[in-house]
């Protein structure tokens, strides 16, 4: 199948964009980036995107008075860059109906906890670890999922857990999670790459 061709959503420092984008120069992930949108205008993502030649964009919904014309702006600048492959890559904001639905089963997302548990509004970055910490989990992890029209329901690609250890601080299982993020995004992403996805409703299957 032609090579995957991201487009990359984030909002923060983009560590997730940053081990894609390592992996596709590694030689284990077949992509390239087409380009980066942020709706942070100082968003890290968009110094790395810039630092390594990749088109990176500030696109807020915010600038527009008319929402679906934020929509269309989004499809216009993923088609401008030849995208064929959506990845939210620590983004905080919910995606128009349009673009998921233009990307049905081509968009991901990485969660930091072990969906549908500790998902949904609201759920994201320090607040999630606190809340599992706090439950008293003894396991948590990381899920890749595809991404459809509500926060984080979309269906697991690959899941994968770490311990949570007694003397924790939502800090050290935060970057005990996101080592594993930066390991499944991009395997989720190769297994696309390499046609080895087969998606049946909920049921995500790779193939051998
Ligand atoms: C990650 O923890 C990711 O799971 C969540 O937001 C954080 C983004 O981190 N969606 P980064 O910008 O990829 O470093």
């Amino acid at each position: 199948m032609a090579d995957l061709v991201l487009g990359v959503l984030a909002s923060g420092r983009g560590s997730n964009f940053d081990a894609i984008l390592n992996n596709i120069k590694n030689g284990t992930l077949n992509a390239r980036i087409g380009v980066v949108i942020s709706n942070n205008k100082s968003a890290g993502a968009l110094d790395i995107a810039r630092e390594n030649s990749i088109p990176a964009i500030h696109l807020a919904s915010a600038q527009f008075d008319d929402k679906s014309k934020f929509a269309d702006t989004m499809l216009d600048t993923f088609k401008k860059y030849d995208v064929n492959f959506v990845v939210l890559a620590g983004y905080m904001k919910m995606i128009p109906v349009k673009v998921v639905q233009a990307f049905k089963h081509r968009m991901l997302n990485i969660h930091p906890a072990l969906l549908p548990s500790f998902g949904g509004k609201g759920f994201y970055g320090h607040n999630v670890h606190e809340a599992v910490l706090a439950y008293g989990c003894k396991v948590s992890g990381a899920t890749v999922h595809l991404v459809d029209e509500e926060y984080d329901t979309g269906a697991p690609v690959i899941q994968r857990t770490v311990p949570v250890l007694d003397d924790d601080t939502p800090e050290t299982l935060a970057a005990r999670v996101l080592v594993v993020e930066h390991q499944i995004f991009s395997e989720a992403l190769q297994l696309f790459a390499t046609d080895r996805i087969e998606i049946h409703g909920r049921h995500v299957r790779i193939k051998p």
